[in-house]
């Protein structure tokens, strides 16, 4: 582990049944053992409670501990993160095992952090599940009647006359579903809280973490997080060794920002692969540098940390070809580990990074209430939705210019952006319009699209037209969006002064909107079919600031003229005082008064970059002092530090 520069262990996230190998029987000389080592060898453990994997004899003994499954059935026992969240038992023996650790480890100088279970997900069937969501359901709306009424029980005649009624999964029900995918993350959210409070009850100064896998759709991690001291994830991106890596660069960075911008804080990298993942569809190995890339990725972004999956390669079990800092080959002569140790001494000399902020002037929306709205969507394209890669394409125009970005959700503070881009902000939670338009009268931009402002947060739809509540502040009014078949096109033309620099003809697919401007400037016509004439793009002067809604979905050439004539329009903070080739990008980090900045190539050429002239910074990899011309070898990355 010296060898390879690394200085912190995840540990026990699987080991219940070590730790306790039958009822009440408790080993915990191994990890007593492991602590000490640690510890004498100036590392630490970030140690994990076990509940991620339950042992044989607690699924035995205590069946309900296991899932009941959408068919009725009970899981047998096997897998992982797949017990019942309600479960007193379960809970009752979950809490003793974490006092256990927690007092025997928690005042221990190598315990660093607490790593609470393992990627929670999924939800559970049984009765008391059941009962726990109608109880849910009866403290969120108090009576049956307001229920049938938000969620529009009547069509159908699904109405209810008790709660007990309510069926998990009636997805004729959209708003049921949408309910039922909140009720699975409080249910989450309140088994994270009975295991912090039992870790808490010996251990109260060290910090909790869960580890987070990116946009899951199955938990709305904006809120998990509120539980949490440090927000980590676990990052495993598919490079494809072709001309599109940096389009991976990009969205793997988006789930960085994500991560960061919860608490607007450092966050940690807690899982990545060390060469290949096992369970990808080609396991690709890392072409030389990437390895690197995706460390530093991480660090430019606000990690603190860059750890991996695995330590050591399994001889058995299902992912004994996942990659590994060490190989069943058992030295330390591989690539990857002279990768691994580089990178550890790389890390040494970014000490200084530790702890420093981003601090983005633009912030994405991405939001889960409203992912989960789209997927229950049927209407406008039901083959075409594409939400995440909606927010993916918006972000990579950011991510090219090297203009940082948070990813909020929409219910969050708007007050730290001069720009927000909303993408198919479909659904408005209570609150949200009042203060995207609080937003834009006080001088922001905002930036929305096709699919916004269509219902509230029980999917019903708003009255008076489309974007409802937000058709003031855009000065349109959206009378109905198109569906265009695969392969089907419309034309998109700029009016002739070529408003943000736009130009020429663009195609829009998939979504049309047929736009009113109601106080609106039109930017953009449609220019073919029924829609030649209509408004594809406009704009609307509110109070000090403006409020623009691209009404298609557009090409790439499009999206990239109008995010990138915007930036230019508002003068945007972009890190790198130069032009970026294709599949570079530039992100910077800050203290105050020192700037880190990180130049990552994510293509297999090498690049060129040339800053403003004057242009001096210290390599924090070589301690050289550069200029304007600088050089980044085939997914290399710089880390410079100016202004120290
Ligand atoms: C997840 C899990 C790990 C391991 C890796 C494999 O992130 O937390 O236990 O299975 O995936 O990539």
């Amino acid at each position: 582990m010296k060898l390879a520069h690394v200085n912190a262990m995840s540990v026990g996230i699987f080991s219940w049944a070590a730790l306790e190998p039958s009822e009440g029987r408790f080993e915990f000389g191994w990890l007593d053992r492991t602590f000490d080592l640690v510890q004498k060898n100036e590392a630490y453990i970030v140690l994990a409670t076990p509940s991620g994997s339950k042992p044989a004899w607690l699924s035995n003994k205590y069946p309900e501990a296991c899932r009941v499954l959408k068919d009725g059935r009970r899981e047998p026992h096997g897998f992982r993160h797949n017990h019942c969240y309600s479960s007193p038992v379960f809970r009752e023996k979950v809490a003793i095992i974490n006092q256990k650790l927690a007092e025997r480890y928690g005042k221990h100088p190598a315990l660093l952090l607490w790593h609470i279970s393992n990627e929670y997900s999924g939800e559970c069937q049984c009765g008391l599940c059941r009962a726990a969501f109608h109880g849910w359901l009866e403290t969120r709306y108090g009576s049956i009647g307001a229920l049938n009424q938000a969620w529009w029980t009547a069509f159908w005649g699904h109405n209810f006359s008790e709660f007990r009624q309510v069926e998990l999964h009636d997805w004729s029900i959209s708003a049921a579903a949408i309910d039922y995918k909140r009720f699975v993350t409080a249910q989450t959210v309140d088994f994270l809280r009975h295991e912090i409070a039992a870790v808490r009850r010996h251990s109260t100064d060290v910090p909790v973490t869960t580890n987070l896998m990116g946009m899951f759709p199955g938990l709305d991690y904006a809120k998990l997080v509120r539980e949490l001291d440090v927000v980590s994830w676990d990052s495993y991106p598919a490079w494809k060794n072709d001309a599109d890596d940096w389009k991976v660069a990009s969205d793997v960075s988006m789930i960085h920002d994500l991560n960061r911008s919860f608490k607007r804080k450092p966050f940690l990298l807690m899982e990545s692969a060390p060469g290949t993942q096992q369970w990808h569809a080609v396991p690709k190995l890392k072409r030389p540098g990437v390895q690197k890339l995706e460390a530093l990725q991480a660090v430019a972004h606000g990690s603190d940390s860059v750890q991996y999956f695995q330590w050591r390669k399994g001889r058995g079990g299902c992912e004994k070809f996942h990659g590994a800092v060490v190989d069943h080959v058992g030295h330390e002569h591989t690539r990857v580990f002279r990768d691994i140790a580089e990178i550890g001494r790389t890390l040494e000399k970014l000490a200084p990074v530790l702890g420093t902020s981003v601090e983005p002037e633009v912030a994405l929306i991405f939001d889960w209430e409203n992912m989960w709205g789209i997927e229950q969507l049927s209407g406008f394209n039901n083959q075409a939705k594409h939400y995440d890669a909606t927010c993916r394409a918006h972000y990579r125009e950011l991510w090219k210019r090297g203009i940082a970005a948070d990813v909020i959700e929409s219910i969050a503070d708007f007050s730290h952006y001069r720009l927000i881009i909303a993408p198919m902000l479909y659904m408005l939670r209570p609150g949200v319009a009042e203060r995207l338009t609080e937003f834009v009268k006080r001088g922001g931009t905002l930036v929305a699209t096709y699919v916004t402002g269509v219902v509230n947060e029980t999917d019903l739809c708003f009255t008076g037209g489309m974007p409802g509540p937000l058709r003031p502040l855009f000065g349109i009014w959206v009378e109905d969006i198109d569906g265009l078949y695969a392969g089907e096109t419309v034309t998109v033309l700029p009016t002739s002064d070529s408003p943000l620099g736009l130009k020429g003809s663009y195609s829009a697919r998939e979504f049309c909107s047929i736009v009113h401007a109601e106080g609106a400037t039109v930017l953009a016509n449609y220019g073919s079919d029924f829609h030649a004439g209509n408004p594809a793009l406009t704009r609307h002067q509110y109070g000090s600031g403006s409020a623009y809604f691209v009404a298609s979905r557009n090409d790439d050439r499009f999206l990239s003229d109008f995010q990138g004539g915007l930036a230019t329009e508002l003068g945007l903070r972009r890190a790198f005082p130069g032009e970026l080739p294709e599949g570079v990008t530039a992100q910077a980090r800050t203290d105050g008064s020192r700037e880190f900045l990180f130049l990552l190539n994510a293509t297999q050429k090498p690049q060129r970059l040339s800053a403003e002239s004057g242009f001096r910074a210290k390599n924090l990899l070589d301690s050289t002092v550069v200029g304007s011309e600088l050089e980044l070898e085939p997914y290399g990355v710089l880390v410079l530090e100016r202004g120290a």
